[in-house]
């Protein structure tokens, strides 16, 4: 016997969507498709069947929901975190606030490396410990699938701890997990950076592809850590091993870092921050997602990406919320929604479109998520009674979400 979940007077179910739609961009982000009056099917852990309240069928659910007053969303599909972590640096975030750069707080042993020397020291069961708390709290925010880099290592041993612990998230929790090796982070100290770029060619990667522990290879292209050279070296390795290249991109500067996505293919360049219109010509036709991580910019008081221009020129754009320690202390897509309408002008419909059926992209699952659509795995949340969908980017920092069904199962 299946488990059916029958969600009834349903206020609006937002981005109901055909399964041919993989992404969407440029002025097809404005538009969110909303069925009013309606109900959802959920049987078996998927999407069964869905439509106006007034063609309900009669369905045999084991549980039925009403969400009178409320609206229903696809859960949000977070490409960009680096979930596993050992310990918050808020003495970091107060030393930023008496004026010090991101950049002379990583030059003062802060930054990746601090965060490098807290993980190093922490075991494989403390760390999983501490993501799952993180994971259930993203998942009471409406996370219902993320992306977790590795890049706290530095070492062999501690970036396979750190891409371990990432698989055992997606075991252990209800979340659907794609990792990501990042261990282009930083050059840890006490080697030189051609001498760790061999560690990572020559140790890391294979060893990381033997246990088959990453989806994709990344890098922090950025002046300071890799050149855009160095970062083109690193991935095409990666790719040899199996894992796409997904690129942390013009965060501080114009480093190269989108031109190299393109260049290799990669599945989403992430921050852009200082993106520039040559950078924004490039892209235009390719498979690579431009992704903002609105948190990132709004925490270290950065640009944000100038997103309608990259709309205005057709392109797509996906929203994350880098949830780290130093420049995105949360995971909470809700804010980074609002965020995206408040500091980028992107209106509602195309906020929740980036952080849904875009970030899917980003993550390559546009078969299973990011839509209501038939077949697809049930991740769906409730709101609260809200009076309308752009009430939920609106009433910002707020938790809007009532109920989280994932895997069509109510999680909380
Ligand atoms: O995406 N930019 C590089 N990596 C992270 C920050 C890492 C850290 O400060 O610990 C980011 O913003
Ligand atoms: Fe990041």
């Amino acid at each position: 016997m299946g488990h059916d979940i029958l969600i009834t007077h349903i206020k609006g179910l937002a981005q109901v969507r055909e399964p041919s739609i993989s992404f969407l961009a440029g002025s097809a982000m404005a538009e969110l498709p909303v069925l009013a009056d309606a109900y959802l099917h959920i049987s078996n852990g998927r999407i069964a069947g869905y439509g106006k309240m007034e063609t309900l069928p009669s369905i045999l659910a084991d549980e039925v929901i009403d969400a009178t007053g409320r609206f229903v969303l696809p859960s949000f599909v977070d490409s960009h975190t680096h979930l596993v972590f050992a310990a918050s640096r808020e003495e970091e975030f107060v030393m930023k606030i008496k004026g010090a750069t991101y950049v002379e707080i990583a030059a003062q042993g802060g930054g990746i490396l601090n965060s490098a020397k807290k993980l190093q020291q922490s075991s494989e069961d403390e760390l999983t410990e501490k993501t799952i708390q993180r994971a259930n709290e993203i998942i009471r925010l409406g996370t219902g699938a993320v992306e977790i880099k590795s890049g706290y290592g530095l070492t062999v041993k501690d970036e396979l701890k750190m891409l371990r612990v990432a698989r055992r998230i997606g075991k252990e929790t209800p979340l659907t997990v794609k990792t990501t090796f990042l261990g282009a982070h930083a050059v840890p100290s006490g080697i030189k950076k051609p001498d760790y770029i061999k560690q990572v060619i020559e140790e890391m990667i294979p060893a990381v592809a033997a246990e088959r522990l990453a989806d994709y290879i990344d890098v922090f292209c950025e002046e300071g850590f890799f050149s855009a050279d160095e970062t083109e070296q690193i991935v095409e390795e990666g790719k040899k091993h199996g894992m796409k290249p997904r690129i942390h991109a013009n965060q501080l500067h114009r480093s190269g870092g989108v031109q190299v996505g393109v260049k290799t293919n990669a599945i989403s360049v992430d921050h852009l921050e200082n993106i520039g219109d040559e950078e924004i010509q490039l892209l235009k036709g390719k498979k690579t997602m431009p992704t903002a991580l609105p948190g990132a910019a709004f925490f270290l008081n950065l640009p944000f990406p100038p997103a309608r221009k990259m709309l205005d020129v057709g392109l797509p754009i996906a929203i994350a919320s880098d949830y780290n320690p130093g420049s995105s202390p949360t995971g909470n897509m809700q804010v980074m929604v609002s965020l995206a309408c408040i500091k980028m002008k992107l209106t509602p419909e195309e906020a929740f479109n980036a952080a849904t059926i875009n970030t899917a992209y980003a993550l390559e699952l546009s078969a299973t998520h990011g839509s209501i659509t038939r077949e697809k795995t049930a991740n769906v949340f409730i709101t609260v009674p809200v009076p309308s969908l752009a009430y939920l980017p609106y009433h910002f920092g707020n938790q809007l979400i009532e109920t989280v069904i994932l895997n069509g199962q109510i999680v909380n």
